[in-house]
Formats: structure tokens, C-alpha cells, sequence
């Protein structure tokens, strides 16, 4: 596996690789991997020729006060997650690489990326979806893979691909969780050993609500009360948002019907977590 920090080489050699007939797949991550980021690599190493894993934290998706500076990074480690998985490049271009630093051209989505994180994090898709535009632009990949943990993002990705014509397929990817349940993220590694048992919660209320959905409740109302009262049994825990909405359009439901999102997004002390489930053709995703 090879490590390269330039635009220019990716291009080379994705160039050789088609000019040879091979697909590319492309895992876009912000590095710090995990079994999460493992599982796509290895979905993405079964399903193309070869595999190109970005590493990029990147700085438009984070708002002033956010976790830019502190998140968390280690590239010798992401290397050797990423090539026991299969990947043939680990993309890993600076903050310059990728940005003019007076750029003035964004993706900005509207509607879908104004409900759930959105709400409290504004300027964060429109982050997200600039990169990941450039991105498919510089290694024009075949496939690239998403984990449904950002459930809202994964629906955001395919809304943008099919908008603006990328030929690219949108690969989704299951939430992977730890034993207990709580799901994989680079930002567990913030939690104190307290609060990795009060993250608990998060993954407790989407199962007591699931419970009801799947033994007939559809009021949401009903069901969001469910998911706020478990949450607030945990005193370390503040929620950002419990809500269920259509999915993949994000709208907000009055009833829990057709294809949906149930979806939370709760502050254990400082950290942010999410988690989800989604219900499809009446059955878990
Ligand atoms: O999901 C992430 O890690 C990031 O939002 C992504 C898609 C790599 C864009 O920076």
C-alpha cells in the first residue's frame, strides 16, 4: 500500500489503473480508523479492483467551536488498518492540497441538510459535501462507501450524486458496534471510562423504541417522548436531538410508516455522539 499527499500522484495512478480496465472504490474517511472504517475497506477491496482510502480531517465541516483541533489523528496506524483491509492508496493531502486558501466555490445542499445535524451544526454539509465533490473529482472512483452511523450524511451523498450526475455508486455500509452495543466512533475516544458507560444510552433508547415500533406504535410523538425519557435516565447525557424522519429524504414524520429514520444525536459530557437504526420494508436496514 502506498501513501500518497498530492492530488496530482492520486490522479496518476487512479489514470493507469483505468487505462488497465480496473474499478476503483473509494473510502472517504477523516482518518483515526476504526472496525467501522475497517468493514468498508474490506466491503470495498471485495467489490473493485482497487481501493483508495482518503484521510482528510477536514476543515470545512468543522464550525469555529468545534473538535477541528483536537481530532483525533494517527496515520501510521490508519496505514496499517487500511492495508490489512485491502486498500492499494491511502490518500492523505494537507489542508493546502486540497484548499486554495481563498476558495470560493462550495456544494451547498438546502432542505436535507437543515433537519437532525443540521440544526445545530449548519455549516457542516455544506463542508462535507465540498469535499467529498472534490474528492470523487480527483480519484473518479466506480464505487464509494459510507457508513450508515451518519445516516442524515449517507442520505445527503446519494441526494448530491444523483443531483449533480456523478456516475459513481453509493455503497451504504451497517453501523459496527462495540460488544455493549455502543457504536464505533473515532470520537469514543474522547469518553472517561464514566462516560464510555453513560454513551450506553444512546444505543438503550433506539432499542426500547424499536421494541415499539416493532410492537405496533407509529405515533412519534409517543415514540420521541420514549427515546428522551430513557436518555434523560442518564445524568451525564444531554440531547442534541431524538427525532424520526423519512428516509432517505429527511423529512420529519407524525407517523413512524414507509421507510424510516430513527435518530439521535445526545452530548455525553462534552463529546457528541450519534446512533440510528433505519426501518425499511417494515424490517430493520
Ligand atoms: O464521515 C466522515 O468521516 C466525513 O464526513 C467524510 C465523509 C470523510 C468527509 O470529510
Amino acid at each position: 500500500m502506498k501513501i500518497v499527499n498530492t492530488i496530482e500522484e492520486v490522479r496518476a495512478i487512479v489514470k493507469e489503473w483505468k487505462d488497465n480496465g480496473l474499478s476503483v472504490g473509494l473510502v472517504p474517511t477523516m482518518g483515526y480508523l476504526h472496525e467501522g472504517h475497517a468493514s468498508l475497506i474490506k466491503k470495498a477491496s471485495q467489490e473493485n479492483d482497487r481501493v483508495v482510502v482518503s484521510d482528510f480531517v477536514n476543515p470545512t465541516q468543522f464550525a469555529p467551536n468545534e473538535d477541528f483541533e483536537s481530532y483525533p489523528r494517527d496515520i501510521a496506524h490508519d496505514c496499517a488498518i487500511a492495508e490489512e483491509n485491502g486498500a492499494d492508496i491511502i490518500f492523505n493531502p494537507s489542508a493546502e492540497e486540497m484548499y486554495d486558501s481563498n476558495a470560493t466555490t462550495f456544494v451547498n445542499m438546502t432542505g436535507i441538510t437543515e433537519e437532525l445535524c443540521g440544526k445545530t451544526r449548519p455549516t457542516h454539509f455544506k463542508g462535507v459535501c465540498t469535499v467529498v465533490t472534490k474528492l470523487f473529482n480527483i480519484v473518479t472512483p466506480d464505487r464509494a462507501y459510507f457508513g450508515q452511523k451518519d445516516a442524515q450524511q449517507l442520505a445527503i451523498i446519494m441526494k448530491m450524486v444523483k443531483e449533480l450526475n456523478f456516475g459513481i455508486e453509493i455503497v451504504p455500509c451497517p453501523i459496527i458496534r462495540e460488544f455493549d452495543g455502543l457504536a464505533k466512533s473515532s470520537r469514543n475516544t474522547y469518553l472517561s471510562t464514566e462516560e464510555r458507560k453513560a454513551a450506553l444510552i444512546l444505543n438503550k433508547s433506539l432499542n426500547e423504541v424499536k421494541k415499539m415500533i416493532f410492537d405496533g406504535e407509529k405515533d412519534t410523538s409517543v415514540l420521541k417522548a420514549k427515546l428522551t425519557q430513557v436518555i434523560h435516565t442518564e445524568p451525564l447525557a444531554k440531547i442534541d436531538y431524538a427525532e424520526i424522519v423519512s428516509f432517505p429524504d429527511i423529512v420529519p414524520l407524525t407517523y413512524a410508516k414507509g421507510d424510516f429514520l430513527v435518530a439521535v444525536a445526545v452530548y455525553i459530557g462534552r463529546t457528541r455522539l450519534i446512533d440510528n437504526f433505519i426501518i425499511e420494508n417494515g424490517t430493520e436496514k
